[in-house]
């Protein structure tokens, strides 16, 4: 069996992810047909799928099904999806942009995009919790309760309070990694978990992908805070600048763009370190750490 390079697995997972996605969601022909066709807007034709990617790169180590890996990976990213659309909302970040197409309350409405974050968010556990969806109903139950706790005010959604209450504060770099570790990692060790999860690793190797999955997590945040700073709208695909204009505290902010990315480059390192015992079948899991660190949006 000839091994795809990292490009050409990228590119199929990235399709089979929109092919699911489309899939799943709801058509827009379908009442309310503008919530629908908002939740599909935001959804599709964009984005990196770097959660679903490093689902799939763990749930094939792991030895899980295509379809445990597919709906996992589906479920991730809707609550992304959702996660994104509040954030650009005027209560939160206020951007025009996303994904080089305007952001839904400006596509539509702030009703609308409320409504569709909620949508989607709920759709991710239609999806986890959908029967047969894992092969082992006490480890889909364990990966609905890990999403649940990921996404809420002990994961993402407390991150992002934190966040807004960080606006013109100058952090500690404590504080501001327990927000980082929040915000956006919670979600991202949870698409590795998940994809371990739908397998059948052992609790020991199940914790070495966490490992891994901790420190990713918060390095794509790390990058995320450098490529606002040196990257533009147009590659960017969505407004760049936007920390410093709303007076938000970033690994560039509190340490410079020189310190933060060689904090990036540590983490990518002690996630690499993480993998030392899985061998050959943690390839894909290496190459998104050195795409994570490396990529350009
Ligand atoms: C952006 O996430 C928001 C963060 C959590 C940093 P991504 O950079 O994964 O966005 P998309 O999905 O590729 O648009
Ligand atoms: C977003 O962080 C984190 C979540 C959406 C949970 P940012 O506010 O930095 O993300 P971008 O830069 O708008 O994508
Ligand atoms: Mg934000
Ligand atoms: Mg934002
Ligand atoms: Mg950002």
């Amino acid at each position: 069996m000839t091994t795809l390079s990292f490009a050409d697995w990228m590119a199929r997972v990235q399709r089979d992810t929109e092919n699911a996605l489309s899939a799943r969601l709801p058509a827009a022909s379908l009442v309310p047909e503008r919530l629908h066709d908002a939740m599909r807007y935001t959804t599709l034709g964009g984005g990196k799928r770097v959660r679903p990617l490093l689902t799939h790169a763990a749930g094939e180590l792991a030895g899980a099904s295509a379809s445990a890996i597919e709906a996992a990976a589906c479920a991730v990213e809707c609550i992304h999806v959702y996660s994104l659309v509040h954030d650009d909302m005027p209560c939160m970040d206020d951007d025009v942009l996303r994904r080089g197409k305007p952001t839904v309350h400006v596509e539509y409405d702030e009703a609308t995009a409320l409504l569709a974050g909620d949508a989607l968010q709920t759709l991710a556990f239609e999806l986890i919790t959908a029967p047969g969806a894992f092969a082992d109903p006490a480890r889909q139950l364990r990966a609905t309760a890990l999403l649940a706790r990921a996404s809420g005010s002990r994961g993402m959604a407390g991150g992002q309070a934190i966040d807004l209450a960080s606006v013109g504060k100058a952090l500690t770099r404590p504080e501001l990694e327990f927000m980082h570790i929040h915000k956006t990692g919670a979600l991202i060790r949870a698409a590795v978990q998940l994809g371990a999860l739908a397998g059948d690793l052992d609790d020991a190797q199940i914790e070495s992908l966490d490992r891994y999955a901790k420190n990713i997590g918060l390095l794509f945040q790390v990058v995320d805070d450098i490529l606002d700073t040196v990257a533009d709208t147009a590659t960017l695909g969505k407004t760049a600048g936007k920390d410093a204009a709303n007076n938000k505290p970033t690994y560039v902010s509190i340490m410079g763009l020189s310190e933060a990315r060689e904090l990036a480059r540590g983490l990518a390192a002690d996630a690499h370190e993480a993998l030392a015992g899985f061998g050959d079948k943690a390839l894909r899991l290496r190459e998104l750490a050195d795409y994570i660190v490396n990529r350009p949006f």
